[in-house]
């Protein structure tokens, strides 16, 4: 058998070896960026470096990186499909292209000292071409040179074959992606990599981001050509164990074993669910957020609550999940020391969370008592009020047919899922209102909020003290948001202090820039702001003039008179000890 951590070791070695630095996992939650509400993959925190920003580490990178893909959470329970998942990824940036990267994949894959896969078991596809971007006949020439044959190689088109950008816009490009042949039938004669089936598993992909996608669909040449990796830890590890699933490897073993042992029932399918779901649900809380019904948090909220609708499914009694964060905690955090150090506020929220939802089950099953009362025996409950309990009392849908079925009623599921999509419909151009725009597509507007957020950021510890600490934030072309730690209100008069210091510091212009130094360094300027890269030995850290130093990617304006008037809006809590504060810049023409 071979370990999910020697494959994460090989990984970082091999690509050490070929010079490129080893980076640091970055928080689940993207900060200044709002187009996606979690890490995606390893790329997303790296867009200001693939879009021409000096990365303090150098051109050639890589890491292990947490990430979190929903999708549609009510779809997760397959063999292959995570909600959490750890990416290993290596980047050129604007270094070495297509050439390199896939000779590097290659001999990872197949050379005996790292991964030794056998060769005649890959596939691997490469983008077919279209109006905007040409076929990608170098890639194929680069595969069969390392002696895949031709039939092994599929040219697929941009929806299968194409990666990025996160938002409307950003960096993307054209894809090589890799495949193993499971071994198992065709489910059709025509059945091919692309296919989910499960004969071809999709292991690694290299992205050739050289493309910048506008506002207007257009796709412009960056300014330099970058490689962009991402190979699934789960997949490669199943695949190289011979397993025909994910949840059977060394990474979920012991969550499993755990689960198993409560349960004298069969159903694997529930027991994959909670796998995923307590182990996402405990790197979300790792990360600061906490159960709610808003973004991150409404996502949080539904994975423990499925968690714990399958949990019943399997007849499990009692708050459970707090035992099983324990071993996502025990098992990851030589990888994730911030899973340790937040260990006991997880297991907090757990148990908080397990209690409000047996509250709304409670209230939910009175409210069905009371529907129901007034339908015959064997007679027919309206969609519109099984869609009513789901919606007012969050009572889940699977419970109401459940009770249903106890008592031999029907649930009209139709109307049901009518009134379903119509919520659905609504709350995603409401999630799409929220997250357009944003610093992936490096507006100007945004730039100009992202270096007023850095002097917000100081102006607060200097009128409030210096406890003041980022919490979060959040960039978009019309408002930033900061939340940061402050134990009351801010009043109106620190308010206006803290908005003058801001502006006169913008009236002063003050040149912005960045120096590129030590961790030690950095904290020996007192540079302030987010920093948790264990791996970092290179940071970067902005300067604005003498007033502000802070950790920080970019990218600024190069001079604060380009921010305009700075404004704040509101002031409210956020959570528990927790401020937020949105404001806006306002641009000022000069004549
Ligand atoms: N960003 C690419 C992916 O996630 C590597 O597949």
């Amino acid at each position: 058998m071979i370990l999910s951590k020697t494959i994460r070791q090989k990984f970082l070695d091999f690509f050490a070896q070929h010079d490129h630095s080893i980076i640091g996992s970055a928080r689940l939650i993207p900060e200044h960026d709002p187009t996606v509400l979690f890490t995606t993959a390893g790329m997303h925190p790296l867009v200001p470096y693939l879009l021409g920003e000096t990365h303090p580490a150098g051109v050639r990178l890589a890491n292990y990186q947490k990430c979190i893909r929903t999708g549609d959470i009510e779809s997760v329970g397959d063999r292959w499909h995570l909600t959490f998942f750890e990416m290993l990824g290596n980047w050129s940036l604007g270094d070495y292209f297509k050439d390199q990267a896939i000779r590097m994949s290659h001999e990872f894959l197949t050379n005996r000292e790292w991964l030794g896969i056998d060769s005649h078991r890959l596939h691997v596809s490469v983008f077919a071409g279209d109006a905007d971007a040409p076929r990608d006949i170098a890639s194929a020439d680069i595969w069969r040179s390392l002696g895949i044959p031709a039939e092994h190689i599929y040219y697929y088109p941009k929806s299968a074959n194409w990666w990025g950008p996160a938002g409307s816009t950003g960096p993307c490009g054209p894809d090589t992606e890799m495949y193993y042949d499971t071994g198992i039938e065709k489910c059709s004669p025509g059945c091919n990599p692309d296919c989910s089936c499960g004969k071809y598993v999709e292991i690694w992909n290299d992205v050739f981001m050289q493309y910048n996608k506008m506002a207007d669909g257009t796709y412009q040449p960056l300014k330099q050509q970058n490689v962009d990796t991402g190979m699934g830890l789960e997949r490669i590890t199943a695949v190289l164990n011979g397993a025909q699933e994910v949840y059977t490897t060394d990474l979920f073993a012991p969550i499993m074993a755990a689960i198993t042992a409560r349960t004298q029932r069969h159903e694997d399918t529930s027991k994959e669910i909670i796998c995923d779901h307590i182990r996402a649900a405990t790197f979300i809380m790792a990360d600061g957020i906490s159960p709610s019904n808003l973004d991150q948090g409404y996502v949080l909220r539904r994975l423990i609550r499925r968690a714990i609708r399958h949990g019943r499914k399997l007849g499990i009694e009692g708050f459970f999940l707090q035992d099983l964060a324990d071993i996502v905690i025990q098992e990851y955090s030589a990888f994730y020391p911030e899973l340790e150090k937040n260990r006991s506020e997880i297991k907090l929220e757990f148990v908080n969370e397990e209690e409000k939802f047996s509250k709304t089950l409670e209230k939910g099953e009175k409210q069905f008592a009371k529907l129901t009362a007034r339908i015959k025996p064997n007679g027919v409950m309206p969609g519109e009020q099984a869609f009513h309990l789901f919606d007012t009392y969050g009572f889940p849908f699977e419970i109401t047919q459940e009770l249903a079925h106890e008592q031999g009623i029907t649930i009209d599921e139709d109307g049901f899922n009518d009134f379903y999509k119509q919520h659905q419909e609504q709350s995603r151009t409401g999630a799409q209102k929220r997250f357009k725009g944003g610093l992936a597509d490096a507006s100007w507007e945004t730039i100009r909020g992202h270096t007023a957020t850095h002097l917000l950021h100081e102006a607060l510890r200097r009128i409030l003290g210096p406890h003041v600490y980022q919490k979060g934030s959040n960039i978009t072309p019309e408002r930033l948001r900061f939340d940061f730690s402050h134990p009351e209100k801010v009043t109106p008069e620190q308010l206006k202090e803290i908005e003058d210091m801001v502006n006169e510091e913008i009236q002063r212009g003050l040149e912005v820039h960045y120096e590129i130094m030590s961790v030690e360094q950095a904290h020996k300027i007192g540079a302030i702001g987010l920093f948790d890269d264990k791996y970092a030995e290179k940071v970067k850290v902005y300067l604005i003039g003498d007033f502000s130093k802070e950790f920080c990617g970019g990218p600024h304006v190069n001079n604060t008179t380009e921010v305009g008037k700075f404004k704040i809006v509101k002031e409210e809590a956020c959570s528990a000890g927790i401020r937020r504060i949105k404001a806006v810049v306002i641009h000022i023409l000069s004549c």
